[in-house]
């Protein structure tokens, strides 16, 4: 069981999931807002110059991205079509002073929304909030990450990571039959949008994702539980810069989503669980009758994808996944040492070991390492811009001593 939270903690944790909403109802005024700053700084500019740029037919672009973004804005309104489901109140699509906040959508809500009315006890609060671009970036990544995981453009790089690992799962369990699969337990913190940990159910493996990002969650959520059609939304998700950019087709590339209606067989065991790596799954839980912290030797195998750099304290994050694996369990991870907690402007503390110190700190918490190697992935890359990052990520497996 979690840690129990003060009020001050679960108001807190309220109030960032309402200015995620937010912020997801922004996108629109946002994004345009931008385009229009565009659109206005072509009137600075010498007459001359307004010409050229207008033969190359430079604004009708501008009008071909507010289009996309509009198309983009409607999408991200089904993901928080219902996020009550989520147990918390969110505010209504309206600032403090009754606006529409996604004026663009007017009548093009989806249906549920209005439903969500009829069962709301309380009325919805107003949110004053004002994302800042921060946030923003945040809801472009989210629209990258869904190529990354669930369209037909993401394969190649989902090849590149999720790959080796599901080889790796099946080959240090390559004893136990594919009907038994089921008896096994893997975790996958970090979740992102889930397509790891449903490929992982999809094997046959019982499998529960984590993840703590409000935008992820929702994101998942919509895919994983309301897909009926395979490639039913239409994202465009390299919109949000014109920076690095061939030309007009790869700016403006549609992305159909999801590749595939994600669907288990009957008997599968598939969750998501919502909330902090170290909280769920860390020590300091409520003992159980038998006096063992709850998780303490409940995983067969812990999937780490692009996961462990988010720690703050690297050591309580691979004691946990340690401590949480049964005996002969098995911990895969792949991926780079991108500190996430590096120069963090809150204060928070931060361990940015070298990949060395990584392995040794395992080996001293009591892994075995083995199968390792550096893989070279992508990561939310656009594959057809003119900067594209390779990490030489980390790979290998470690079984517990
Ligand atoms: C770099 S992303 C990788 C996502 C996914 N594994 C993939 O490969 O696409 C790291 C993910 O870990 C999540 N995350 C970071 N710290 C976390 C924590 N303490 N508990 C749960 N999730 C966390 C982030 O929200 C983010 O979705």
């Amino acid at each position: 069981m979690p840690h129990s939270h003060s009020d001050a903690e679960i108001e807190e944790e309220q109030r960032h999931f309402s200015n995620v909403v937010t912020t997801f109802q922004r996108y629109a005024s946002y994004s345009i807002a931008t385009n229009n700053r565009r659109r206005k700084d072509i009137f600075t500019l010498p007459k001359s110059d307004q010409e050229l740029l207008t033969s190359l037919g430079y604004k009708e672009k501008l009008d071909a991205v507010d289009k996309a973004i509009f198309a983009n804005a409607e999408f991200l309104s089904q993901i928080i079509a219902d996020p009550e489901i989520f147990g918390h109140e969110v505010g209504d699509a309206t600032d403090g002073d009754g606006n529409d906040l996604n004026p663009y959508l007017s009548g093009q809500k989806p249906h549920s929304h209005s439903h969500d009315h009829e069962h709301s006890s309380a009325p919805r609060k107003s949110n004053k909030y004002r994302p800042n671009e921060g946030d923003m970036d945040k809801v472009a990544s989210t629209l990258k990450q869904f190529v990354r995981d669930w369209s037909e453009e993401g394969k190649e790089e989902r090849e590149m990571s999720y790959g080796p690992m599901k080889e790796a799962l099946l080959a240090h369990f390559h004893d136990v039959p594919e009907r038994e699969r089921r008896k096994l337990r893997v975790l996958v913190p970090g979740a992102g949008l889930g397509r790891l940990a449903y490929d992982v159910a999809s094997l046959g493996f019982t499998c529960q994702g984590n993840e703590f990002s409000h935008y992820m969650l929702l994101s998942s959520y919509l895919i994983l539980n309301k897909t009926t059609q395979a490639k039913y939304h239409t994202i465009y998700p390299y919109i949000q810069t014109f920076s690095n950019v061939q030309n007009r087709e790869t700016l403006l590339r549609a992305i159909s989503i999801p590749d595939v209606v994600p669907s288990l067989p009957r008997n599968s065991d598939f969750s998501l669980v919502a909330g902090d790596f170290e909280e769920i799954y860390g020590s300091g839980q409520e003992l159980d009758v038998n006096g063992e912290e709850p998780q303490s030797g409940m995983w067969d195998a812990v999937l780490t994808c692009f996961f462990i750099d988010t720690a703050k304290n690297i050591v309580n994050y691979l004691r946990t996944i340690h401590r949480i694996l049964a005996p002969s369990g098995v911990w895969i991870n792949m991926g780079p040492l991108l500190w996430h907690w590096e120069n963090n402007t809150t204060n928070d503390p931060s361990v940015e070991l070298d990949l060395e110190e990584v392995k040794e700190l395992a080996r001293k918490i009591g892994f075995q390492i083995s199968h390792e190697r550096t893989i070279d992935a992508t990561y939310v890359t656009n594959s057809e811009g003119m900067l594209g990052y390779t990490y030489r990520a980390a790979f290998w497996t470690a079984t517990k001593l």
